[in-house]
């Protein structure tokens, strides 16, 4: 994260710890507790907030979890046990080495680490099928604020449970998640279809909301909305790209969109059948690179600043609304880089609200992820492209939750709330403890209370013990 590397005013850490062994994770948590130094975690550091490496309750020490990621991978049981520094890809890697037809649902971009990614959810191309991250993980191995190393049965279920979903972060440190691998066709089929304003995008997107939660749970159609120069000279258009991937192969995917969306007019020559590992490079980005591209930690990324919010949509919004968010996306250059639209429903809506932390369950129809990227270095153009985020945001209430506001734990945004440098309040907390957890936050700042009283483990939008 570009916006918290030097030369930006953030605070630095006074030591960096990058354990071999469990016991300097131990000694790491030990010392930080007598000298009375904040401990931060990094796994892969894609901490929309840089929370990971920074904290504004200086003086701090990161663990920095390079050294554990070793991925054991089980395939007569269909299970792995993935070190916490490990990356999505390096497990995704691991896997298709050992089995063609076992897989894992998470994320789409490889260098996010398992670490923070399975501890706030971890929603991906499969989730319709298979759930988030965290919906499939079977045990894990945590240290707790008294340096015990404990594993599902020794942590009991509370903890387990707040694990997955919850933030690891305000629990302990995880070490390592075991996780169930999960059945994968031979064949899947991938499609990228672009329309603009001018080729019906207003009613394919109207129509696409009420379709994309309800369809096979095969089927996952991803929207990316972005600003493109218009077919009618000198104007701009906004353009829906339907990014998706199906479990099955194209002679049954076209006549499923046939009678599901024919709206969007998909062909056979759009689709592309291929391995499920090779659609993780697509989605990635890397189509034709070498499998090994996805053991590679280092970000293609740099220079590059980002600022991402979230929302979630539970009633469709109306053509006329749509209409009026392109309005206002087109009407200022710099304002809204990219909107994703991520479907639910299928697997997501079976599992109950509160069965883990995550909460956005049955009724939820679609994510929406909003992100600015700029390379304009400074603090004029952070301030302008921070400020465009947050009106564009304020926006959108009329369309998305109320009561709470629902935001995505993993889409971290310290603009809906951070604590007072310190020991945080329940109501405090509340601000953004509800947007994130919904109904499962009390029971978050339960087990907080019961496995870190003095709250050693904190950040800026931790959970608070009572
Ligand atoms: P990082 O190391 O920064 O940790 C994040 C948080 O978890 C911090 O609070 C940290 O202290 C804590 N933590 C990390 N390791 C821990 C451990 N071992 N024990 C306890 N606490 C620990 N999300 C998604 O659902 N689907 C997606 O497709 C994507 N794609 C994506 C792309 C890009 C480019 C970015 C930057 C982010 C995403 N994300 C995402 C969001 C991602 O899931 C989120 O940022 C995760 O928290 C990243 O986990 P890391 O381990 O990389 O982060």
């Amino acid at each position: 994260m570009e916006r918290f590397l030097p030369p930006a005013k953030v605070p630095r850490p006074l030591v960096i710890v990058t354990p071999l062994l469990e016991s300097h994770i131990q000694a790491a948590i030990s010392c930080s507790k007598q000298h009375g130094m904040q401990l931060r975690v990094r796994s892969g550091g894609h901490d929309y907030e840089g929370l990971s490496y920074i904290s504004y309750q200086a003086p701090f020490v990161i663990v920095d979890l390079v050294n554990f990621q070793s991925i054991d991978i089980d395939v007569e049981n269909s299970t792995a046990w993935v070190q916490a520094g490990a990356t999505i890809g390096q497990l995704y890697y691991t896997i298709a080495k050992k089995s063609p037809t076992l897989g894992f649902s998470a994320g789409v971009c490889p260098t996010v680490g398992v670490g923070g990614h399975f501890s706030g959810g971890g929603y991906g191309m499969m989730s319709r099928n298979y759930g988030i991250a965290a919906d499939n993980i079977i045990d894990a191995r945590l240290i707790d604020v008294n340096g015990r190393i404990l594993d599902r049965k020794s942590m009991g279920e509370d903890l387990f449970w707040a694990i997955r979903g919850g933030g690891a972060a305000s629990f302990g440190v995880v070490i390592a998640w075991h996780i169930k691998l999960l059945s994968v066709p031979e064949t899947v089929t991938v499609f990228t279809v672009n329309r603009t304003l001018e080729q019906n995008a207003t009613k394919i997107v109207h129509r696409w909301q009420s379709i994309a939660e309800k369809i096979d749970e095969k089927l996952l159609l991803r929207l990316f909305l972005s600003r493109e120069n218009s077919s009618q000279y000198g104007k701009e258009t906004v353009q829906a790209s339907f990014v998706t991937l199906y479990l099955g192969g194209v002679d049954t995917l076209l006549p499923l969109m046939q009678q599901n969306f024919p709206e969007l007019g998909l062909v056979r020559s759009d689709c592309i059948e291929m391995s499920w590992i090779d659609s993780i490079l697509y989605f990635a980005g890397y189509s034709g690179e070498p499998l090994e591209i996805l053991a590679n930690r280092t970000s293609s990324r740099t220079g590059t600043y980002f600022k991402g919010k979230s929302d979630y949509v539970t009633e469709p919004i109306s053509e006329t609304g749509l209409e009026s968010i392109w309005k206002r996306f087109l009407e200022y250059p710099e304002e809204m880089n990219q909107m994703q639209f991520s479907p639910y429903g299928g697997r997501l809506s079976e599992v109950s609200a509160t069965a883990t932390p995550f909460p956005h369950r049955a009724g939820t129809l679609y994510s929406i992820h909003y992100g600015v990227w700029w390379t304009e270095p400074g603090e004029n153009a952070l301030n302008r492209y921070l400020r465009a985020i947050r009106r564009f945001y304020r926006f959108m209430t009329p369309y998305v939750t109320k009561n709470p506001r629902s935001a995505y734990l993993n889409y971290r945004d310290l603009d809906i709330g951070v604590n007072n440098r310190g020991n945080t309040s329940y109501e405090q907390a509340s601000n953004w403890g509800l947007k994130y957890y919904g109904i499962n936050f009390e029971r978050l700042v339960h087990v907080k209370t019961k496995v870190d009283p003095g709250n050693f483990f904190r950040n800026e939008q931790s959970i608070p013990p009572l």
